[in-house]
């Protein structure tokens, strides 16, 4: 019988995209010439920042450590971020409008169905669930004024070269398909603290 948490590969999941999400968006705030997406990308880092340290904090109490994998790709989000694409075209390769799912049921309903998440952690997932949803939110209107906007009242952009970063980032980063994708995750690895506890 062990004590290990059912819910440890979910918070390492969770850690592992905010992470990745965090580094993107910091990226391509950084080159954007829209002053607007600049504030949206920073405030949607800032959370996404922010959620990865604390999920690597809460699986470091519980006497964890975050699990990254070894082909974690980092580097292609942000060629594509730092790429002469639009925003409009970044936003469309990454999927960032589709996250907002408005009243139908989405990834994070079934975040609570393992009913021994304990109170700290159910504390923790209930902030993040709802702040991820108002990201979405803030996405899609940042995504339909960048359509209004678009040169020729703009429609999805689909050259081939638009296409052909859809499919490479299809399933990858979306942060909503990576938690689907890792759920259960690789669970995190005992920590120091929890391994002298251990042999106490
Ligand atoms: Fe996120």
């Amino acid at each position: 019988m062990t004590d290990k948490p059912s819910y440890l590969g979910l918070l390492n999941a969770i850690a592992i995209a905010e992470t990745r999400a965090h580094k993107y968006l910091c990226a391509w705030a950084d080159v954007t010439r829209s002053d607007e997406v600049r504030a949206v990308l920073r405030k949607v880092a800032a959370r996404e920042g922010e959620h990865a340290m604390s999920f690597a904090k809460r699986i470091n109490e519980l006497g964890y450590d975050v699990r990254r994998k070894e082909d974690e790709d980092d580097d292609t989000a942000i060629a594509l971020v730092t790429s002469d694409c639009s925003d409009l075209e970044k936003m469309e390769a990454l999927k960032l409008h589709r996250l907002d799912r408005g009243d139908k049921p989405d990834i994070f309903d079934d975040f609570f169905k393992d009913h021994s998440i304990d109170i700290a952690t159910g504390e923790l997932l209930g902030r993040y669930i709802a702040e991820e949803r108002d990201t979405g939110r803030l996405l899609r209107q940042c995504y339909e004024q960048l359509r209004r906007t678009a040169p020729g009242g703009s429609p999805a952009v689909a050259d081939d070269r638009l296409a052909s970063l859809e499919r490479k980032f299809d399933a990858l980063y979306s942060t909503v398909n990576e938690l689907r994708d890792a759920i259960p995750g690789p669970a995190p690895e005992p920590n120091g603290s929890r391994a002298k506890a251990r042999t106490k």
